[in-house]
């Protein structure tokens, strides 16, 4: 593998081990919640939330379904446009299914407000949101938060800077500047 250009991973912040062990705590959290709901429908956001979704649905206890959306608003920029685009819809029908929205991370919250908004116009039973990891800076409300971050761009387990260090199976903060 390149190493590639520009900013790099410098700190670990949330190791392979404590993404385990939470992620196991959060599938004990949802499942429990949702027994005797009936199935869940999992909407992973594309790309960021594959890794974090991968995991949680192999842990959650209850019937599970999955399907993807994909959005964007960063482009191979470390600040939101705050313009979100729908890239790829679902490929089901969410009509009376709880629907639980699985993020890698929430930052300003664009991307849950407007898939919230997107979402809920199709008559679902539910929705409710889960994100790995949460800015604590003030975003909206989210049913299910991994770890609270503070304002640092991380990658790692999903996330992504201009699409590397996706696949690190820690959590690490980048460096953007120096
Ligand atoms: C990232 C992340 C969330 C969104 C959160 O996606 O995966 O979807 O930003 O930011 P917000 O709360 O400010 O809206 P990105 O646009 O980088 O696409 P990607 O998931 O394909 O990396």
């Amino acid at each position: 593998m390149t190493t590639p250009e520009g900013p790099k991973p410098v700190r670990i912040l949330f190791s392979e081990d404590a993404i385990r062990r939470r992620v196991e705590e959060l599938a004990r959290q949802i499942s429990s919640d949702y027994a005797g709901k009936g199935e869940v429908l999992l909407v992973g956001v594309l790309k960021g939330a594959f890794i974090f979704l991968a995991d949680l649905c192999r842990k959650m206890t209850v019937p599970r379904r999955v399907d993807f959306i994909a959005v964007s608003s960063y482009g191979d920029k470390t600040v939101s446009s705050g313009n979100v685009r729908l890239v790829l819809d679902l490929r089901g029908d969410i009509a009376g299914r709880h629907v639980l929205v699985v993020e890698d991370i929430v930052d300003t919250g664009s991307t849950f407000s407007y898939l919230l908004e997107l979402l809920r116009l199709r008559g679902p039973a539910s929705v409710k949101t889960c994100a790995f990891l949460r800015k604590e800076k003030g975003g909206p409300p989210v049913d299910y938060v991994g770890f609270e971050i503070a304002d640092e761009w991380v990658v790692g387990y999903g996330l992504d800077y201009a699409d590397a260090y996706r696949a690190l199976p820690h959590i690490a903060v980048l460096q953007v500047n120096g």
